[in-house]
């Protein structure tokens, strides 16, 4: 059925009416019908997307201010992901809550409608934090196409992941090789490897991954990564939902997301033993049904703005925020002399203004150092007292925020995969350049502690995983404000 040149539909389409009573059992309120639209539409983060074009908004930032308050964390960006393409899996509606509002989001939005799943989004209620994240019903009744072109999947390596379901359930995908974030090569061959084991076909054809399920679909069986991989283990695990028989997966990432994601399935009927372990055990079912399911909090974000709190000095309340989910960073932080507490409702961050101390840092698959702080705390540490270093191992090219930190007067050396930081006793602004998600927000937690004014520009990277972030920081005390391109 590839049909590689669909175009994008409407949420809900004439011919899929019956998906409403579904609807209406999964929640969605007779008197906000009227708010159920197609796209968010009260604030749209990704603006200049839609059509393809990059937003060329700035960030200007001037430097030196406490930060005090609260602030609110999104649903998770790296579980919101998977979590909506495994709506793929099912003919029912996927309930998701707190959603956050991000251009990744929107861009798998309309990854999703190409496949032909319906998508409703709830208004926000009058008596809804402003800060909340959205819920959102995905209702994939019919595969419409199991193509997945590449102008839709270049920009987001996630996307790719939708191999995985539209195999499982239509024993067939044509899906073009992904894109992302250029922090390192990232191959995709434990991906194939894992679909192989569970008896898929795969070619390679004018790139793209050609995969079919013959003999009537995959078939379980056990599936040893090399390397933790977290979106192979989203992958294979979504796959093995529907395949006959038992899949084994060892050495799956652990990563809360997976976990997050695993929950999911089984509220949908998958039976998965081992969540949250490095040995998943997936006894295949012949199909699932919808479910109501809630987007972790992000932790990638609390530990983002726990490093910028540490870096200004402060007292912040991250609200939603978990240490659970985040041990390794917060030890670190707390070894720095940073003041962390798990509170009821989130955790709180201090600092009162006395020296960073240098801490060294390898990063490495959940529960080790996330990589995706690894930019953060670099910043972080080119104000500390002394030299650390940072080792990164899960890409090899995710450095190249080095090169603009600079530019604030950051002193660091790279070899190879390390990074020596020595601190500098102050940072001036800058103009800057987003380089990726992540490289992106240490330039912001660079800027917030800088002297004087700091313009990061091209940040159509933050507004990727980042929900209104000079919002949040605004509202505690920091300067900072985009700047229409
Ligand atoms: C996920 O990427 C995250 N993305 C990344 O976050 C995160 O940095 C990464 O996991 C590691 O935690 C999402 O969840 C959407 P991997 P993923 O497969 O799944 C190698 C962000 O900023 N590898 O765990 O793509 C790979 O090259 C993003 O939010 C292979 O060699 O990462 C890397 O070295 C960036 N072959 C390592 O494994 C494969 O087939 C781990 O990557 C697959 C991976």
């Amino acid at each position: 059925m590839f049909q590689k040149n669909r175009v994008s539909r409407n949420a809900i389409s004439s011919d899929n009416k019956q998906a409403w009573p579904a609807l209406l059992d999964a929640g969605v309120s007779l008197g906000y019908q009227r708010n159920i639209v197609q796209r968010q539409i009260s604030r749209d983060p990704a603006k200049g997307t839609p059509d393809g074009k990059q937003n060329m908004d700035r960030i200007r930032i001037v430097g030196g201010n406490e930060l005090n308050g609260e602030i609110t964390i999104s649903g998770a960006k790296n579980a919101a992901l998977p979590l909506m393409i495994s709506s793929l899996l099912t003919a029912e509606p996927l309930v998701l809550e707190n959603v956050p509002r991000l251009a990744d989001v929107k861009q798998l939005e309309r990854i999703l409608e190409n496949h032909g799943v319906d998508i409703a989004v709830n208004g926000r209620r009058p008596d809804e934090d402003d800060m909340g994240g959205q819920r959102i019903i995905f209702t994939a009744n019919k595969i419409v196409d199991t193509c997945a072109p590449y102008e839709l999947v270049s920009t987001m390596r996630a996307s790719f992941w939708v191999i995985g379901p539209l195999l499982a359930r239509e024993h067939e995908a044509r899906v073009s090789l992904p894109g992302g974030c250029a922090i390192g090569t990232r191959p995709v061959d434990f991906y194939l490897e894992g679909l192989k084991q569970l008896g898929a076909e795969i070619d390679i054809e004018d790139g793209y991954v050609v995969a079919k399920a013959p003999n009537g679909g995959l078939i379980g069986n056990r599936v040893t990564f090399p390397k933790v991989s977290v979106g192979a283990t989203h992958t294979v695990m979504m796959a093995a939902t529907l395949a006959k028989g038992t899949t084994i997966i060892e050495n799956a990432a652990q990563e809360p997301e997976v976990g997050n994601l695993a929950r999911c399935l089984v509220a949908m009927g998958a039976k998965i033993d081992g969540i949250d372990t490095s040995t998943l055990t997936i006894q295949g079912v012949t199909e699932l049904h919808g479910a109501t399911h809630e987007v972790l909090p992000d932790r990638i974000e609390t530990g983002t703005y726990a490093m910028a709190v540490a870096m200004t000095g402060g007292d912040v309340l991250l609200k939603g925020g978990n240490v659970k989910n985040l041990q390794a960073a917060v030890d670190v932080l707390k070894a720095t002399g940073v003041d962390i507490s798990q509170e009821k409702t989130g955790i709180r961050v201090r600092r009162n203004g006395n020296g960073l101390q240098p801490v060294d840092v390898e990063t490495n698959p959940f529960p080790g150092f996330p990589t995706d702080l690894q930019a953060q705390y670099m910043a972080l540490m080119t104000r500390s007292t002394g030299t650390a270093n940072i080792r990164e191992t899960i890409f090899e090219n995710r450095f190249m925020h080095v090169a603009e930190l600079a530019r604030f007067g950051a002193d660091i050396k790279v070899d190879g995969q390390l990074a020596t930081v020595t601190g500098v006793p102050e940072l001036r602004g800058a103009q800057v350049m987003a380089t990726d998600l992540r490289a992106s927000v240490s330039l912001v937690i660079a800027g917030l502690a800088a002297n004087g004014e700091t313009i990061v520009n091209r940040i159509y990277h933050l507004d990727r995983g980042f929900e209104r972030l000079e919002e949040k920081l605004s509202r505690c005390g920091a300067t900072i404000e985009r700047i229409s391109g």
